[in-house]
């Protein structure tokens, strides 16, 4: 009796850095049940539901979801890594549409649909944008798969009694595994193999993105402001920029991760990490055994191609993360702070030694 009073979260991306960690911050909640869904599935337990399910395959999605009749929150938070933005477009749309459509047919007290977007929506992706970019900015050239997300999004509620809400991230800072975007990751075996090597620590990015503003987003001030903005009717069908709240520049932060890491901090040498890289799978494999890490493969570890992204913005990466202060989200954490528990996290888990 109790247990159909509780909302149910569908997560879709439920392996995601996103995910993941939204999932994690679900379970602490006793109103949620939780559902999550991916193509590997996972290990179910007595929180979390795991079903495998390609959404690319509109057949599968709809069999995979066809029993969710209780589903009231679907929280999109998939993603299929191509290598240009055109290419995202297609398998990015249409697994939002699948998801969507299978879920509409079966779930009738469905309330939310939460779509996890970035700033790529201001064409941070593209070169120096109007910071701080706000919710209300102009679109764009396209293309653009998050742009083209909402969009779907917005004609699909017009007459429905469920809403949307659209999250927009900076880069997201949070604990996963094989994920194409994960920058703390980049950053931590990137650092511990240096000190393998017994080299000091440089910035590998653009010359000039060493002393550009830039913010981070924690994955649990992230999964605690999507789910905010997904329960809040006053939230509905509207757009956050959801950022940690405080500025830095890697010409500052980067002193202070050779400090954590107990290295010398060296200056800066352009370099791409996908390049220079790339020869180190044995490297990383000797630093297993030798520290007794987790079994994780390179691959596993490596978001490389991210990392030169990121440490190509030779210009200042923000939003204004005001608006969702306006609407009552006030939580913020110190990116520095952030940094560290993930480092210390990567540890624990004996995932860097
Ligand atoms: N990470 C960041 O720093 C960041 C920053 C800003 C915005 N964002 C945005 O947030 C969203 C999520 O990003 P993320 O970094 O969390 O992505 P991610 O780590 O790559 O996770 C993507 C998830 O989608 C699942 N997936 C991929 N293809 C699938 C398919 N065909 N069927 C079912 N599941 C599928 C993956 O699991 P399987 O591989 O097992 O299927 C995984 O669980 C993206 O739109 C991204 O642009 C991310």
């Amino acid at each position: 009796m109790k247990q159909n009073k509780k909302k149910v979260a569908l997560i879709a991306g439920s392996q995601g850095v996103i995910g993941l960690n939204l999932i994690k911050h679900l379970s602490t909640q006793d109103d949620w049940e939780i559902i999550g869904l991916s193509r590997r599935g996972g290990v179910s337990t007595d929180k979390v539901r795991h079903i495998a399910v390609d959404l690319l395959d509109p057949k599968d999605t709809y069999q995979k979801l066809s029993g969710l009749s209780r589903v009231t929150h679907l929280f999109y938070t998939a993603y299929q890594d191509k290598p240009t933005w055109a290419e995202l477009v297609e398998p990015n749309v249409s697994m939002l549409v699948n998801a969507v459509n299978a879920i509409e047919k079966v779930a009738d007290k469905l309330q939310h649909i939460s779509l996890m977007q970035g700033y790529k929506v201001y064409g941070a992706h593209l070169g120096p944008f109007k910071t701080p970019a706000r919710e209300t900015d102009g679109e764009h050239m396209p293309p653009e798969f998050n742009v083209d997300q909402q969009k779907f999004l917005e004609q699909c509620q017009q007459n429905k009694s469920w809403s949307w809400s659209a999250i927009r991230p900076s880069v997201v800072g949070g604990f996963g595994l094989g994920n194409p975007m994960n920058l703390a990751m980049v950053i931590a075996v990137y650092a511990s193999m240096s000190k393998e090597l017994g080299i000091p620590l440089r910035f590998p990015g653009k010359p000039g993105a060493y002393d550009k503003l830039l913010e981070m987003t924690d994955a649990d001030l992230l999964a605690k402001a999507t789910v905010w903005a997904a329960t809040n009717p006053n939230c509905a069908n509207q757009a956050f920029n959801i950022n940690n709240g405080d500025l830095f520049r890697w010409n500052d932060m980067w002193p202070k991760f050779a400090r954590y890491f107990e290295m010398e901090i060296a200056p800066p040498l352009p370099m791409l990490l996908n390049v220079i890289m790339a020869d180190k799978e044995k490297l990383w494999n000797e630093m297993v055994e030798k520290h007794h890490l987790a079994p994780h493969t390179y691959q596993e570890v490596s978001s490389w191609i991210f990392g030169d992204f990121v440490f190509a913005w030779d210009y200042d990466m923000i939003a204004d993360g005001s608006k969702a202060r306006r609407f009552g989200f006030h939580e913020f954490v110190d990116t520095e702070k952030m940094f560290y528990d993930i480092f210390d996290d990567l540890r624990d888990r004996k995932v860097i030694p």
